[in-house]
């Protein structure tokens, strides 16, 4: 799988691709990010990519530096690849979503993150494919929203998981029937008066198959 971002802030991806589960994805080229800035694709003398919006208070990315960016990115690959938005006004994201997104749609994709209020709405209509909302709240920047999302995909490549087990059988996955995790102990025993349940200490195969089924919620 190969990222391409297209962002005002690369530093800010930084931390979170060098560091645990994402890093060792990338260190053994399961999936890599490409990085663009958007300022180098402005062709004003301060490299600004941002205008006041007409009819109401706020900035918004300027169409012309986006689009010669993505235009820049299809010129070298074999096709269009997808172009994603990240926004909170639409298709609202769940673990369904994200498997069909990951077993049908890319190997390869663009994600415009921008910092201000908005995007001329011009390049959604010429260039967007996907318009993802993470949920119903709205956060200050796209990076947290992109980052969130590149995570839920990128733990579905083979290898990334150290046990892809535990992928099948996540909360909200089809073996659980998109219900929520059972509860999970360890030691002690007994833990401020409260009990490991005694079924999950009786090697009974069987009935904690059973006791994990009926603790789904
Ligand atoms: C302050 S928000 C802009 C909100 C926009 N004016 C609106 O009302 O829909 C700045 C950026 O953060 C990202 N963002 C914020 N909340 C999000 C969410 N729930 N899902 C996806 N992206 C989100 C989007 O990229 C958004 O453009």
């Amino acid at each position: 799988m190969k990222i391409h971002i297209i962002t005002i802030f690369p530093e800010s991806f930084e931390s979170y691709f060098s560091s645990s589960i994402m890093k060792k994805a990338i260190d053994n080229n399961l999936f890599f990010i490409e990085l663009y800035k958007l300022n180098d694709f402005s062709k004003n003398s301060s490299k600004r990519v941002d205008e006041k919006a007409y009819g109401m208070h706020g900035q918004v990315i300027s169409p012309e530096p986006l689009s010669d960016c993505i235009d820049y990115i299809f010129s070298n690959t074999w096709k269009n690849i997808p172009v994603v938005y990240m926004t909170p006004k639409w298709d609202l994201l769940n673990q369904e979503k994200v498997e069909n997104y990951y077993d049908n749609l890319w190997s390869e994709f663009i994600i415009i993150c921008w910092h201000y209020e908005w995007i001329d709405q011009r390049i959604i209509d010429l260039y967007v494919d996907y318009s993802i909302s993470i949920w119903e709240y709205v956060l200050s920047s796209w990076e947290l929203s992109a980052t969130v999302f590149i995570d839920s995909l990128v733990r579905h490549i083979p290898l990334v998981l150290w046990n892809q087990k535990s992928l099948e059988e996540d909360s909200f996955s089809k073996a659980l029937d998109r219900k929520k995790e059972y509860p999970v102990y360890t030691r002690p025993e007994v833990f401020k008066w409260k009990k490991v349940p005694s079924i999950l200490l009786s090697w009974n195969h069987g009935e904690i198959e059973k006791w994990k089924k009926d603790n789904l919620t």
